[in-house]
């Protein structure tokens, strides 16, 4: 029967033709689909013409073949709307808007509190150090003159990592300053910000991990009274130019002569609080790092990140930094 093989033929023909723009998705609905020249809609108008006992055949074969065209073109018409959704960007102008929720991705008063001591010291030509937290006994103690037997190396105060106490937490940021004078020699003038850890009871001022800025300036000349100025200008920045300050002597193994430093002021309740310690760059860090000690000194001081933040802003118990308590975070948003 030759209309049958004329459809075996469209068939195969159909069955060549790709759909893959829509472009050849609506040539392909004209070529077979279309009303007016649509090769299945002739092929069914012609349908009268056939004698009758070939119709049934005929017109099943063109039923299916219609079905099979309408099929591939739905087909390809989702496929190619997924594809040109997936193509743009996940952009919808409808999506109701989202409420702030007071507090929420703000940054913590720890954060607060260290970038602005950064800022502060920034602004005076102090570029930023880091070193790591876990350090050897040998930036953290023997290079700063720390005695073999000296107490803050006992197991009290200091985290040990390796059975032979040769590797430890860092319990201060001292450490850097003798890892960036052997690694960028002097002049230097380096804040360093960083985790330290310490041994010790959690109480309301005391927690075993807290924050330090140290702060180290070497060149040609540098006196106590460069190191006094600037830790003035830093007190002003951070608690108002009508604080007050005062050095009292005190000791370090890595500075000679060594001072704490206390401010008082009028808005901070009418005490000395003591706030960091300092002092000269003690000639034995240069021994131990290179530097020539008959040209360069040197001064350093090192803080608390938790009690600054605490004094600024009322903080009384250090625990609540590290609690996390949202009415903390939104209090400090
Ligand atoms: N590292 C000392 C401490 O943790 C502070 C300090 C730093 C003192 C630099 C003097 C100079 O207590």
């Amino acid at each position: 029967m030759s209309l049958l093989s004329d459809l075996d033929a469209l068939d195969a023909q159909m069955a060549a033709d790709a759909l893959d723009t829509p472009e050849a998705a609506e040539a392909f609905r004209v070529r077979y689909l279309g009303r007016k020249a649509g090769a299945l809609t002739d092929l069914f108008k012609r349908l009268p013409e056939l004698p009758a006992e070939d119709r049934r055949a005929v017109g099943a074969r063109l039923n299916a073949l219609r079905e099979q065209a309408e099929a591939r073109v739905a087909e390809a018409e989702a496929a190619l709307n997924a594809a040109e959704k997936a193509a743009q960007p996940g952009l919808d102008l409808s999506l109701p808007g989202r409420r702030p929720v007071p507090g929420a991705g703000s940054r913590h008063v720890l954060t607060q509190t260290l970038d602005e001591i950064l800022r502060v010291f920034g602004r005076l030509g102090f570029a930023v150090a880091e070193g790591p937290e876990l350090e050897t006994d040998f930036f953290n103690f023997t290079a700063l003159g720390f005695p073999p037997d000296h107490p803050a190396r006992d197991m009290q105060d200091t985290f040990f990592v390796a059975e032979d106490k040769s590797l430890l937490l860092r319990t201060h940021t001292s450490p850097v300053q003798i890892r960036t004078m052997i690694a960028d020699g002097v002049p230097l003038r380096i804040v360093a910000p960083g985790r330290v850890y310490r041994n010790e009871d959690i109480t309301y001022k005391s927690y075993n991990l807290f924050h330090q800025v140290e702060g180290l300036y070497v060149d040609e000349g540098v006196t106590f009274a460069d190191l006094k100025a600037v830790l003035r200008l830093f007190a002003e920045a951070m608690f108002g130019s009508d604080v007050k300050m005062r050095f009292r002597p005190s000791f370090f193994p890595f500075t000679e002569p060594s001072a704490e430093v206390d401010i008082w002021s009028d808005a901070l309740g009418g005490r000395w609080l003591e706030i960091l310690g300092c002092g000269m760059v003690d000639p034995v860090l240069f021994a131990h790092t290179g530097v020539d000690a008959e040209r360069y000194t040197g001064y350093a001081f090192g803080m608390g990140v938790e009690r600054i933040a605490m004094l600024r802003h009322g903080i009384e118990d250090i625990r609540l930094l590290y609690e996390n308590d949202v009415r903390l975070l939104e209090q400090f948003g």
